[in-house]
This record gives C-alpha cells, sequence and structure tokens, in this order.
C-alpha cells in the first residue's frame, strides 16, 4: 500500500511539509508514505502542451506517481483564504483528460497547517470543492493544525499529542478507504 503525500506549501521548514513527514512516521505497518517534492518544478497548466509530445516530463511524473499511488494524503496551507496557486496547478494537471485524469476515484484526505489560529480550515474546504471537481474521493475527517509555529519541536516532530492521534486516525481511515479499492481488485496502476 502506498500513499503519496503532498505538500501544498514549497518553502523547505513549511510545517504543511512537517506535518506529512509525521504522518509517514504515524503510518501503519505495510504502508509507504512518500513526499511529493518536485511540486516547484510543476510548469502553469498549458491545454496546449497536453500532447505527447509536449507534455512536459514532470507533468507526466506527477500523473505516474498520482496514478501508481493507493491514495493520496494533502496539506495544504492557506494563502489569502484558499489554497496556494501551486497547489491548484498541479491537481488541474493530474484532473485532465477530463474525465479520466490520474486523481479520478482516487481516495484523498485533506489536512492543513496555518500559522494563525484556524489551521487553514478555509483552505482545507476549497481544496476539498477542487478534489471532489476533478473526480477524487474525498474521505471525511480533517486535520487543523492552527499556531503552527508552536505546534512542533525543533525536529519537526508534532508535539500536541491530540493532533498526533488525529492525523494517525485520519491516516487509517484513508488506509481502510484504499484497500477497499485494492479487495475490489481495482489497484493503482503501475507507476
Ligand atoms: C499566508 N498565511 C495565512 N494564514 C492564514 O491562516 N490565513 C491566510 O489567509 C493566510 N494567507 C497567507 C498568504 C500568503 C501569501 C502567505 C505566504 C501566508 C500564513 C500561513 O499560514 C503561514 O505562512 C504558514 O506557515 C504557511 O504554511 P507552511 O509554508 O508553513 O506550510
Amino acid at each position: 500500500m502506498n500513499v503519496l503525500a503532498i505538500p501544498g506549501s514549497l518553502r523547505r521548514s513549511s510545517f504543511n511539509r512537517a506535518l506529512l513527514l509525521n504522518a509517514a512516521e504515524l503510518a501503519p505497518e505495510g504502508v509507504d508514505v512518500r513526499l511529493f517534492e518536485d511540486l516547484k518544478l510543476v510548469p502553469p497548466f498549458d491545454e496546449d502542451d497536453e500532447t505527447v509530445e509536449r507534455l512536459p516530463t514532470v507533468v507526466a511524473d506527477l500523473r505516474a506517481s498520482v496514478a501508481g499511488a493507493d491514495a493520496l494524503l494533502i496539506a495544504t496551507p492557506e494563502y489569502n483564504s484558499s489554497i496556494p496557486g501551486q497547489l491548484k496547478n498541479a491537481i488541474d494537471w493530474v484532473s485532465r483528460p477530463a474525465g479520466s485524469g490520474a486523481i479520478r476515484g482516487k481516495p484523498v484526505a485533506v489536512v492543513g497547517a496555518s500559522t494563525g489560529a484556524f489551521g487553514a480550515v478555509w483552505a482545507q474546504a476549497e481544496l476539498r470543492k477542487v478534489l471532489g471537481a476533478a473526480g477524487a474521493r474525498v474521505i471525511e475527517g480533517d486535520l487543523a493544525v492552527g499556531h503552527a509555529a508552536e505546534r512542533f519541536d525543533e525536529r519537526e516532530r508534532l508535539t500536541d499529542e491530540e493532533l498526533r492521534a488525529t492525523l494517525g486516525e485520519l491516516l487509517d481511515a484513508l488506509v481502510a478507504e484504499a484497500r477497499v479499492d485494492l479487495e475490489r481488485g481495482a489497484p493503482a496502476l503501475a507507476a
């Protein structure tokens, strides 16, 4: 079972990236949580570049990574009450071709962290809307890490035990949802 974890922030010390590293550590036995590290390299979506000849390699890799994952875990920061442009851009790429994009039918869990009090709740709501439109199966449950600057230690460990437990439970729910697909005989495509 493999989960592709996508941090919506590009900065190295991102709290959202840290959240996903904690998820990787909390993953149950046999579940591999791998971070997608190339979001910054994904070019702006351009319909003219969707041909086999012109499709950017990094986009082909992103699509293959999403198609090959059993589930996705996305951590979004909140930028001006919404999701960062680079995250929306990547979702637009994997939503295509319309109706059969790599993200179609994929189980996805959404989490978020912000330095403000609310833990990117608006961004998470926007992300759920965008993912739904793209054809993903967004699971119930969320995790809002507010005051993020106070929630991680110097080794990026989430220090709040309640938040850690919620993250673990969300991951368990995501894995359970992906298992249903595997048992139905609809495994993810080989990346
Ligand atoms: C922010 N931030 C922010 N926070 C919030 O709670 N609501 C918001 O609307 C915004 N808007 C916003 C816009 C832009 C352009 C930036 C750069 C930041 C603050 C944000 O929560 C903070 O920078 C987080 O640390 C971003 O997440 P990462 O990079 O730590 O994962």
